[in-house]
């Protein structure tokens, strides 16, 4: 037998050996993950600019034409909810930017999502956020990496403590809660603040989530040195306040949680860099310019704007989902030899 026919042989053995993609029923990869969540980003844009997330400057954005208009956001969202999709969380960039944010909410709050979310800087959200409540926003969560008021503004390089604090009780009142907030711990920068954030989260009664740090970061500065891993944390944390986990069996958030045995909330980790959760992810993202990724650390997209922008079907839509989804590796490999950065950082994906 010759070289050539083996590996056709062998080409063909694989080819029968995977298994088509379902044109039909749940948004399945080729794992058997069924996908539910849909993190959709409605702009690249951000008033901040968090060390760990974009340059101080030079950050170039998208041409606003080739962002998704509000129509087109609540097309692609409503053939998502028709595929099954139960939990959509908007993100950026900073999405409450956009100016139609609120109709885009109200739009999209009306297609009856089981939990419609925002992950959010805060630096604007005092005051919409009553208006976002009212048009149908269940859920925000803001990210806040310092509680000292002189630290903030050196990680995020622009914006000002009190504005976010404020910001949260806000969005409480308004009825935006349970609250979250999202820090994520840089070594050497604020990764002394774990404590704080921890008695900050007891007073509060909010969840405060500690994000590791990713290669996400559009400088590349990223280096496993500056990961505060999230056993760490959670050491820290339990020296002081004894936690224990909380059992949540099937649960793919990407959180994992943890109480205070004297009853004073939660906390929870995401520990994508130290312990990925690949395994039961859910997840999938669309871009502020309509491609649809299926993993924040794959670089494979396709456009499903430009579906849309030449006349496209919903169920042309509908395909591009379900293959994106299909082609969904196994997990994110950042700690593989070969791992290589996405080239679009995090506010170029969404959150
Ligand atoms: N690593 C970890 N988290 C990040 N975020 C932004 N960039 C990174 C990164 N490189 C966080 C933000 C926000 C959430 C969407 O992701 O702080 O809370
Ligand atoms: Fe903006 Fe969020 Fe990135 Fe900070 S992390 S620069 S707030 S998009």
């Amino acid at each position: 037998m010759n070289a050539a026919v083996s590996f056709v042989e062998v080409g063909a053995t694989r080819r029968r050996s995977v298994p088509d993609m379902s044109d039909s029923g749940p948004l399945l990869d080729v794992h058997g993950r069924v996908h539910r969540d849909l993190r959709l980003s409605l702009t690249d844009r951000c008033n901040l600019r968090c060390v760990y997330c974009m340059p101080a400057t030079g950050m170039r954005f998208e041409p606003r034409a080739n962002q998704l208009t509000a129509d087109e956001i609540v097309r692609l969202a409503r053939v998502a909810k028709g595929l099954g999709i139960v939990a959509l969380r908007l993100t950026g960039g900073e999405p409450l930017l956009r100016r139609d944010v609120v109709d885009i909410v109200g739009r999209l709050a009306a297609l009856g999502f089981d939990d419609l979310a925002m992950t959010t800087n805060g630096t604007r959200l005092a005051a919409l956020a009553r208006p976002l409540a009212d048009a149908g926003l269940m859920r925000v969560n803001v990210s806040c990496d310092s509680l000292d008021p002189e630290r903030f503004p050196l990680i995020r390089r622009r914006g000002s403590l009190p504005v976010v604090l404020e910001a949260m009780d806000a969005a409480e009142a308004a009825g935006l809660g349970p609250l979250k907030v999202n820090m994520v711990p840089v070594g050497g920068v604020n990764d002394d603040e774990v404590e704080s954030f921890a008695e900050f989260g007891r007073r509060t009664g909010r969840t405060v989530r500690f994000i590791e740090f990713m290669p996400l970061d559009a400088e590349g500065a990223w280096d496993r040195s500056s990961v505060v891993p999230a056993a760490d944390v959670l050491a820290r944390i339990h020296a002081r306040w004894p936690i224990e986990p909380v059992e949540a069996p099937g649960d793919p958030a990407p959180a994992t949680r943890y109480r205070y045995i004297d009853g004073s909330g939660e906390i929870g980790v995401i520990a994508s860099v130290t312990r990925p959760f690949c395994g039961t992810c859910d997840r999938m993202r669309i871009t502020s310019d309509g491609a649809v990724r299926n993993c924040l650390f794959s670089d494979d997209e396709a456009s499903l704007r430009d579906i849309l922008r030449s006349g496209g079907s919903d169920r042309d839509v509908e395909l591009l989902f379900r293959r994106s989804v299909w082609r969904k590796l196994p997990g994110h490999g950042i700690n593989d030899p070969g791992f290589l950065r996405p080239s679009r950082s995090m506010s170029m994906i969404g959150g």
